[in-house]
């Protein structure tokens, strides 16, 4: 396979990261991860804006303007002669550097990109899945994607030690979303979501699912869902570039609704299906 490192293309196994890398160092840097479908990227401006946005909001210059970081992407897929369903990981750190918390002066940042294997989780997709609440212990700037991911991290890993998929936070008794995914509630044929603050990031995936609600005339509302008001939901689901529109059929063990997806849900999955097609 053939991956992007800074403007060129190169095996993935001659990519050697330096001893002091801020990226290894201090988590130091950002990320995307882009959802590609027989050989497109799904929701590719989207997922770029929100790149260059997270650089802006700490201070890292990337090394080239927006239009040529899309001709490289689209280049990688070329080279790997991608034709199926996958996904692309990119990430940008500040840059290698003697370590020291200040930013190092005249350092460039250190870019990569690969196109990994994302095959669709159609047993999620259509049973729904299980999930636990956990305190969101994160950060006040969740809307940047940095690579700092360690509360992210042990939130899932609860999860999973709970036989779940995911998990969903909540900061002061308000649901903000899940540890790598965007939740959504329905009440009375109503979707509801925690606003796009500093407190969540914006996914890309939660950008089309409003654009879907507007087009089906389902209410797409703004409003953060109690921790408290978790089991009067009449449908719950998740949003990700990788778990697309999931269902969520319990919540710490206990059963959401008649425990099946619910209509919403799945207008939401066909409508998703259509536009990623
Ligand atoms: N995660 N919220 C968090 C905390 C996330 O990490 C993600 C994405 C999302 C959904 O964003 P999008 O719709 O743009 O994929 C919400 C990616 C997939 C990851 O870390 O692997």
């Amino acid at each position: 396979p053939v991956i992007l490192s800074q403007t060129k293309f190169i095996h993935q196994d001659s990519l050697k990261f330096p001893l002091e890398e801020r990226a290894l160092q201090f988590g130091d840097g950002i990320y995307e991860v882009i959802r590609i479908y027989s050989g497109t990227y799904y929701l590719f401006d989207e997922h770029i804006d929100r790149l260059y946005r997270s650089a802006e909001a700490i201070k890292i210059k990337l090394l080239y303007p927006k239009e040529e970081l899309k001709q490289l992407l689209l280049e990688l897929l070329k080279r790997n002669e991608v034709t199926e369903d996958g996904k692309l990981y990119m990430q940008v750190s500040r840059g290698s550097a003697p370590r020291d918390h200040v930013f190092p002066k005249d350092v460039d940042p250190n870019i990569y990109a690969y196109i990994g294997s994302q095959p669709r989780n159609l047993e999620n997709l259509k049973n729904g899945v299980a999930v636990i609440t956990q305190p969101d212990i994160r950060w006040q700037n969740c809307y940047i994607k940095s690579l700092n991911l360690l509360p992210n991290v042990m939130a899932k890993q609860e999860a999973y030690e709970h036989g779940c998929y995911e998990a969903i936070l909540h900061r002061d008794g308000l649901v903000t979303e899940c540890s790598s995914s965007n939740v959504y509630f329905v009440k009375d044929g109503k979707i509801y979501t925690h606003p796009a603050t500093r407190n969540i990031l914006h996914g890309c995936v939660r950008m089309a699912i409003e654009r879907f609600a507007r087009d089906l005339h389902i209410p797409f509302i703004e409003e953060a869902f109690m921790l408290e008001e978790i089991e009067e939901a009449d449908e719950i689901f998740l949003s990700s570039s990788t778990s697309e529109v999931t269902p969520i059929i319990t919540v710490d063990g206990k059963q959401i609704s008649d425990g099946k997806p619910g209509a919403i849900t799945r207008k939401l999955q066909a409508a998703y299906e259509k536009d990623a097609a």
